[in-house]
């Protein structure tokens, strides 16, 4: 089957070299020259696990080929995926439908075959009828359909996601854009993954309602973590007897500094104003975001309690923090939305300087964090300073040579707000030792 898919960013690129490692023809459409000239050149604009032998290898194979053209890009696809961004509009918060509304247009000025457009974008309610308004609009006499596959993978985890997925999730009430989507998730019947088939509208909601629950599983471990320090209890083994009752289930009980992304933050916020637009508040997602949002800068308000305390009550402006991984989670380079920006920007208010490492992410995160100074490793940034603090579990910082560690910073506090130390160990260290509801 000829696919074209356009957006090539984190979901566009990965379900494009996917699609084309099950054997399908693949086109990748991007606006952005530099991006389809590096993935022309071969060299991966985002970091992901695994990405760019699987794109090497189909592009080898000749099942991947990249444009800026999508007329070109577009003029064979029997399904053309929409998976360009839908950041959260400036102001209100609500879904920015811009990049969508303008892909829809130029699809359907330059429709030549009949094929299904299918937005994989996550989008709000109603999207579907707008999106197929527009192409209608644009007065194309080629036939086509509008269905909705919410996309569900997790940056870092992204082609075993894409390939094994729980679920996949297809929107439609057209006949025959259903079975052109069975043909194009065929080879995934082989690995037994359920496609689920609904409306657009029910599919569109699947996506917001699922990412609004896994952040609420978040923020709920995060408020119980708060409570186990105030009452002397260990947050890990409270969410491991709760994770393994089966209707609970183990994961997303990790308590840390409150979730980022670019999923989580936007989509939370979205489904709050299409609530609100349609006359059914969501009072526990509203919760959701508001205990999100003040945890960030709480966690710095933490490292600066922690350094406070371990100087005896003195004062800690003009000392320093080394931040241990800056991405809202390990294995991307994604910063969107990451917690590591407000709890640096909380350790610079208060007069601290910063120093930073992260494995994947600074490129990106440079721009964004412009008085935090970026280091080649986790020793240099944290030689000399006086605490260190891990925000994102990266491998690499759970193996850290502690006692190295020790001899190198001028004060010992550790601020471990992803708990992936010792408590016992790092105390024994000599350190002052800092987690995330474990007392
Ligand atoms: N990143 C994730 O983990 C993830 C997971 C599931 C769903 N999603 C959803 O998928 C969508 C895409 O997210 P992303 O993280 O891949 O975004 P991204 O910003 O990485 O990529 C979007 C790409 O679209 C391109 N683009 C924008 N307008 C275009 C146009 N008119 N023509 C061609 N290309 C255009 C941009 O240049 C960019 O490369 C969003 O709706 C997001 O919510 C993301």
């Amino acid at each position: 089957m000829r696919i074209a898919i356009v957006g090539s960013g984190y979901v566009g690129l990965v379900s494009g070299a996917c699609f084309a490692d099950f054997g399908h023809d693949v086109c990748c459409i991007d606006k952005d020259p530099a991006k389809i000239d590096r993935l022309t050149a071969g060299i991966m604009p985002i970091y992901e696990p695994g990405l760019a032998e699987l794109v090497g290898n189909n592009v080898r194979a000749e099942r991947l080929t990249f444009t800026t053209d999508l007329a070109e890009g577009i003029k064979d696809a029997e399904a053309i995926f929409i998976a360009v961004g839908t950041p959260s509009r400036r102001g209100d918060g609500h879904a920015d439908l811009s990049f969508v509304h303008a892909v829809a247009e130029e699809v359907g000025r330059n429709l030549l075959r009949p094929a299904v457009i299918v937005t994989k974008s996550t989008v709000p309610v109603g999207t579907g009828d707008e999106v197929e308004r527009i192409i209608e609009d644009t007065g194309t006499m080629v036939h086509f359909a509008v269905a909705s596959n919410p996309e569900f993978l997790r940056e870092g985890a992204a082609i075993g996601d894409f390939k094994r997925p729980d679920r996949i999730v297809v929107g439609t009430e057209d006949e025959w854009a259903r079975q052109i989507m069975n043909e194009v998730y065929r080879p995934l019947f082989l690995n037994r993954s359920p496609i689920l088939f609904t409306s657009r509208r029910s599919a569109e909601l699947i996506k917001y309602a699922a990412n609004a629950f896994l952040a609420t599983k978040i923020t709920f471990i995060n408020e119980i973590a708060d409570l186990c320090e105030n009452v002397g209890a260990d947050v890990q083994d409270v969410a491991r007897g709760m994770g393994m009752d089966n209707r609970i289930g183990a994961k997303f009980l990790h308590a840390g500094p409150g979730y980022g992304g670019s999923c989580f933050p936007k989509d939370t916020l979205a489904l709050l104003k299409t609530a609100e637009d349609f006359g059914s508040p969501t009072r526990i997602v509203d919760a959701v975001v508001r205990v999100n949002e003040s945890r960030k800068r709480a966690m710095g308000r933490k490292v600066i309690e922690a350094l406070s305390s371990a100087c005896n009550g003195g004062a800690v402006r003009g000392k320093r923090v080394a931040m241990l991984g800056l991405t809202f989670k390990p294995n991307t380079d994604d910063m969107r939305d990451a917690p590591s920006l407000s709890i640096a920007q909380t350790l610079l208010d208060a007069g601290l300087d910063v120093t930073a490492y992260d494995p994947e992410g600074m490129e990106l995160a440079g721009p964004m964090l412009p008085d935090v100074a970026m280091c080649n490793s986790a020793y240099e940034a944290i030689t000399g300073a006086d605490a260190v603090v891990i925000v994102t579990e990266w491998d690499s910082f759970r193996a850290l040579d502690l006692k190295k560690v020790a001899s190198l910073v001028r004060t010992p506090v550790l601020v471990d707000l992803r708990n992936v130390y010792d408590p016992a160990e790092a105390k024994a260290l000599g350190f002052h030792y800092v987690s995330v509801g474990r007392s």
